[in-house]
């Protein structure tokens, strides 16, 4: 993979030739993120379990006198320079990717930080677009950075440009999503995950130690968007669901039931995929909870156990895998030396994630491209990853 330095040293050049020179140009870094375990939980107060990537977006960045907005990609060439102004941020409207900039000034502004003058921007980014690594989070991550560094918006944190970023998502991109990935981004540690409770945002970091394995993520290909997607349809199912459990329990989330307190109250759920929903809502949670026990005792057999349990929910009582990450999962259970294999983000598409022994990464990627190749008719990406740190100044 290119370091760091090297895509620094691109991505001037890039800025150089489309905005004339790379005079007072700063580059920045956030990460993409994976999802051990926990899926579906961050918007039903439950826990997490993400760990931010050394693949991530990259932007060069300078500020500039008037309000003017200019964005070029080097992942969208063919879109060439975007421009917009600080006087033309309407949420909803922008389908482009800069609409991902744009609603990060837009939040910043609506949290009383305004940025008064625009800036130039060259973004360009390793991460599989639309593959549920969180390019979207880690571009929101990355212009809460380096709006914070340009701009002298000091008293911000990484947490707080967590939360400004899914409130752009959530106001301006209109997608109902949690907190996970933007906290998995901004507050990312080399070799831990993040153990978060999304009900009250404690969190813990908990190394990942996998000995003689590794983590491999599989990439579908198949594209999709959270926008088109039904995550907002799964999301209205679970508050539905605690609304109809809350008429007779007092509850404030999905997350504050146990399997028998659930086991308990399930029929007050008049529909029955909404009772399929909370239960994995509710048994993913509890998942997490063991899963990061049993990984801070070493046992990774355990560990796997439990992803293949949480890929299960979510093809079952979720219904949010489908063919594509279905072929991937069942595929890589067949190859021995794979201690755990699931879909990892929103799902519909996207990635799985899996541990796989070192010794068996070369016949996984082998074997699991064969079968995925043969019954879905494209070809899938294989990334044996590395968990790094939250974002920074290259
Ligand atoms: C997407 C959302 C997250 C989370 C996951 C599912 O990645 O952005 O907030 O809900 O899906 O776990």
């Amino acid at each position: 993979m290119e370091s760091a330095q090297e895509v620094k040293n691109r991505i001037l050049e890039v800025f150089a030739d489309k905005y004339g020179s790379k005079d007072g140009v700063r580059v920045f870094f956030a990460p993409g993120r994976v999802n051990l375990i926990g899926e579906h939980t961050d918007y039903n107060g439950g826990h997490v379990f993400p760990c931010a990537l050394t693949i991530g977006t990259y932007g060069a960045v300078r500020m500039r006198d008037d309000r003017q907005l200019r964005f070029y990609s080097m992942n969208f060439e063919e879109k060439g320079v975007l421009t917009s102004s600080l006087d033309d941020m309407k949420p909803l409207e922008d389908k482009e990717w800069a609409a991902y900039p744009k609603g990060m000034i837009w939040a910043f502004g609506e949290k009383g930080y305004k940025v008064d003058k625009g800036f130039d921007l060259v973004l360009y980014g390793n991460i599989p677009n639309g593959s549920g690594l969180s390019s979207s989070a880690s571009v929101e991550v990355l212009t809460g950075y380096f709006l914070r560094e340009l701009y002298g918006f000091d008293g911000i944190t990484n947490q707080d440009i967590a939360l400004i970023g899914q409130y752009s998502e959530n106001k301006y991109n209109g997608v109902n999503c949690g907190i996970m990935d933007q906290f998995a981004i901004a507050m990312g540690k080399k070799d831990n995950a993040i153990f978060l409770d999304t009900a009250t945002l404690q969190y813990e970091y908990a190394p990942v130690v996998l000995r003689d394995a590794k983590l491999v993520i599989v990439c579908s290909n198949k594209k999709r968007g959270l926008g088109d997607s039904k995550y907002n349809e799964r999301r209205a199912e679970c508050e539905k669901a605690l609304s109809e459990i809350r008429e007779f329990l007092d509850v404030k989330t999905l997350g504050d039931l146990d399997e028998a307190t659930f086991g308990k109250f399930e029929s007050l759920i008049k529909d029955d995929v909404r009772v399929r929903r909370a239960r994995h809502a509710v048994y993913e949670n509890r998942r997490t909870v063991s899963a990061v026990e049993a990984l801070k005792r070493g046992d990774i057999k355990v560990f796997g156990q439990l992803m293949n349990a949480s890929h299960e929910s979510l093809r079952d009582d979720y219904e949010v895998t489908g063919i594509e990450l279905d072929t991937l999962v069942d595929a890589a259970r067949k190859v021995p030396g794979v201690i755990g294999a699931r879909m990892t983000g929103a799902g519909f598409g996207g990635c799985t994630v899996n541990i796989v022994k070192e010794s068996s990464v070369d016949e996984f990627i082998k074997k699991v491209g064969e079968e995925y190749l043969n019954k879905i008719g494209y070809a899938a990406d294989f990334y044996v990853v590395d968990i790094g740190d939250g974002p920074g100044e290259i």
